[in-house]
């Protein structure tokens, strides 16, 4: 346990697929600091892997949520508001791009896959802040995951390099929107963690070797490293950090070759 205390802050989770999730790491260090937990799960499918996690976890909310459906979003935030009366923190850690489009040439894609990759990825962010920020009275604090591809070719990231562009992007629209209501929006710039996200990615073993080969620190990062820095930017710690792409990649991102 970290010596932050966050009890009596009101979170919602979203992108919980099972215990490998970054998600669910964050939720974990969120739930040892005290705050209540809302987490949103994608669809009936992911519904018992989730309700087994949060056994133990006292007061926790959980919630159906495709991203993709305007009406399911509107649902779980009236949910959450009727139970938690208040939010501080919302956590978007969710992706999706078609397989196909994930690796072989840019050039391809088609707009079908473009707009998917582009929708789950990074449009959602947009809806989960102007409805969280609704609940957020006193300021909160929204956090996004974020890949180094939204500025480096990663050949098997593809169509998803230009979806973390986009996500990146918004991070600073929505910084400078809501920041006169004291709501900070930041991401966190992960090195490649071993989840079923990961598993889509053509090369993605190759890619943490070289990674902990390169990194200054000369190591793959771990999920927990993700989630302290997730506790730092819901902490009144981070009271002066909004717009910022915060790198959690043992260094990586410094290095030419
Ligand atoms: N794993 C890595 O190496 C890494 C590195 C940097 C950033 N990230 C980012 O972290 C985030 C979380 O990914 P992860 O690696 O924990 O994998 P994960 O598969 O555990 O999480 C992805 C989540 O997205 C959710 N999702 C997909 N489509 C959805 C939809 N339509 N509606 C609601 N939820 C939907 C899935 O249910 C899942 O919970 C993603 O944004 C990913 O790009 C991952």
């Amino acid at each position: 346990m970290y010596p932050v205390d966050l009890s009596s802050k009101k979170a919602i989770v979203f992108g919980v697929a099972n215990e490998r999730s970054i998600a669910w790491a964050i939720c974990q260090i969120l739930h040892q600091a005290g705050v209540r937990l809302a987490i949103a799960y994608q669809n009936e499918r992911l519904r018992s892997r989730a309700e087994k996690l949060v056994q133990g976890m006292d007061a926790t909310l959980l919630l159906e949520c495709d991203v993709a459906q305007d009406e399911q979003i509107e649902a779980v935030f009236q949910k959450t508001g009727k139970e938690f009366g208040s939010l501080d923190y919302l956590v978007h850690s969710i992706a999706f791009a078609q397989r196909e489009d994930l690796g072989g040439d840019f050039s391809q894609i088609g707009r079908e896959g473009f707009q998917t990759a582009l929708e789950i990825s990074a449009y959602s962010l947009i809806p989960l802040v102007r409805h969280a920020a609704t609940l957020m009275k006193k300021g909160g604090s929204v956090i996004t995951m974020t890949f180094q591809a939204s500025e480096r070719v990663f050949p098997g990231y593809n169509i998803m390099g230009t979806a973390k562009a986009a996500l990146e992007n918004e991070v600073r629209q929505l910084a400078a929107e809501y920041g006169h209501r004291n709501i900070r929006v930041n991401a966190i710039s992960a090195g490649p963690l071993e989840t079923l996200a990961a598993r889509g990615i053509h090369g993605f073993p190759d890619m943490r070797r070289i990674h902990a080969q390169k990194a200054p620190l000369q190591r793959n990062i771990t999920h927990e490293e993700v989630a302290k820095t997730a506790l730092y930017l819901c902490s009144d710690l981070s009271s002066g950090v909004t717009g910022a792409i915060i790198p959690v990649d043992a260094g990586y991102h410094i290095m030419a070759v």
